[in-house]
């Protein structure tokens, strides 16, 4: 028979050549195995993600990282495609530092902030905390169970911006609990912690742990803070005859005593982050510090109170008032390093904004770039490219960053991939006469977290120049 592999295909050719046929299948399995081997570091599904070699290029890639845009760096932002979500790399830094200092006046009392990764959810960026914060940190909060894996799954040793993580939300299905316990069975260096507001979770997370125990070399005790109702009416015990009956099933009872630590208590209150005035804001927050102190002078009478007891809560409006209670252990602010339009209408004590006084609180470093994409020839309006998919809307509309631009001209939702710029006087058009198709804009999100969620990555700037790209991890509502 005469081999001629022309037309044959390469079936053909391995009809004519078995020991060609078995190395190549040989060969293809290898690097399936090599290759499932490369797990995404943050959501480990397989292969995927964040992986990169030590120098940072990517290994391997899933749909959003083999998309990610590091050809970017080094480049002007105006050649960023639009609509994207850029981070103003030295503003975010300064917050980072500006809440360093905030917290000196409290350092005596040991009060640590334990940062929100809900409005960043971005494993890079929690090293840049790690890095700023030092030891004022003492770990972060997560709002759900992807959050969590998005930080420690898959990292190498040492990368990790921290190893300290609390879920401050109440995880219930028995698949997701499985996931925590083996998580902190599988990385003993690795601090897990969530809130708890029911006995019934508590018993059967205890039961899971107790299995995985007898599976396995060695035990780990998982780390419960009770979520305590201090009026924002949504998860937590609603008294404290609930907490001390919760917390005495976790410590006393033996099904549950051998497997869980009862760490502490969460009162956070997210109803009073948006008061407007520090006065007022300062006064609705005493309240929920005395419910607190409360809440745990009962605990202590009952012998509850274990010497690494903490009392978290508090977010970027508030955690002054909690830092300074002399009750809370550590506060949980998420969106100072980024801050929005609705954050920046809180006055400070001076009763003045952000606006006003730049340099004592937190700026604005977080920003939806978007373009024109066309203009009525009258001035009437241009219209963008950064809709409801690009920007949230549930705390009200974006702003215009330009402060000149800002007083006469404002965003009207436009759609999902529209927004309007009108002039805010009807009589006065020449902010948008001053508008090109083509033009780029910077727009500060109503709420910076549900902005956050619409995106894949940062745009990571400093000055026009694009410095990074960070990959934004653990997104969208489920798991
Ligand atoms: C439990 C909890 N802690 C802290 C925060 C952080 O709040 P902020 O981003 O307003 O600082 C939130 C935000 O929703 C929260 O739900």
């Amino acid at each position: 028979m005469i081999n001629n592999n022309r037309g044959s295909g390469d079936e053909e050719s391995f009809a004519l050549n078995p020991v060609l046929k078995w190395s190549a299948i040989g060969i293809t399995v290898a690097a399936t195995a090599f290759w499932l081997q490369k797990k995404c570091r943050s959501c480990s599904s397989k292969p995927c993600a964040t992986n990169r070699d030590n120098n940072s290029e990517l290994l391997s890639s899933c749909a959003i990282h083999k998309k990610l845009p590091r050809h970017l760096i080094n480049q002007s932002v105006n050649n960023v495609p639009t609509p994207a979500l850029l981070i103003d790399m030295d503003i975010l830094e300064d917050n980072m530092t500006k809440m360093n200092d905030s917290m000196k006046p409290f350092a005596s009392s040991q009060v640590k902030i334990r940062p929100h990764y809900k409005a960043n959810k971005c494993p890079d960026l929690v090293k840049v905390q790690s890095r700023i914060h030092g030891s004022l940190m003492s770990g972060v909060c997560c709002q759900k169970l992807s959050e969590a894996e998005s930080i420690f799954m898959g990292q190498q040793t040492g990368e990790l911006g921290t190893r300290d993580i609390l879920i401050t939300n109440e995880v219930v299905e028995k698949m997701k609990l499985e996931r925590i316990v083996n998580a902190a069975f599988s990385n003993s260096k690795l601090k897990i912690s969530l809130v708890v507001d029911n006995e019934s979770v508590v018993r059967q997370l205890a039961h899971i742990c107790k299995e995985k125990t007898m599976q396995a070399d060695g035990q780990v005790k998982i780390s419960l803070i009770i979520e305590y109702n201090v009026g924002q009416n949504r998860c937590g015990v609603n008294s404290i005859e609930e907490l001390v009956h919760l917390a005495t099933v976790i410590t006393k009872d033996d099904s549950c005593a051998p497997y869980l630590h009862f760490a502490g208590i969460q009162c956070y209150q997210g109803w009073n982050q948006h008061i407007r005035s520090f006065g007022d804001r300062k006064q609705a927050v005493e309240k929920v510090n005395n419910m607190a102190s409360d809440a745990k002078n009962a605990l202590q009478e009952s012998g509850l109170v274990s010497s690494d007891f903490i009392v978290t809560g508090g977010g970027t409006g508030s955690y002054l008032f909690e830092a300074g209670s002399n009750v809370f252990t550590e506060v949980q602010p998420g969106s100072y390093v980024f801050m929005d339009a609705d954050y920046n209408k809180n006055l400070m004590e001076s009763d003045r904004t952000v606006e006003d006084e730049p340099d004592s609180t937190f700026r604005q470093s977080l920003f939806v770039l978007t373009t024109v994409m066309s203009k009525a020839a009258s001035n009437e309006r241009a219209v963008v490219d950064a809709g409801m998919k690009a920007v949230s809307l549930d705390s009200g509309v974006p702003l215009l960053n330009d402060r000149e631009q800002r007083k006469l001209a404002e965003y009207r939702p436009g759609g999902d991939e529209h927004g309007i710029i009108v002039p805010t006087n009807e009589t006065d058009k020449s902010a948008i006469a001053t508008l090109s198709v083509g033009d780029k804009l910077r727009l500060i999100p109503g709420h910076c977290d549900p902005t956050v969620n619409m995106h894949d990555w940062f745009i990571c700037v400093r000055g026009d120049r694009v410095v990074d790209v960070w990959p934004i991890e653990g997104r969208s509502c489920g798991l």
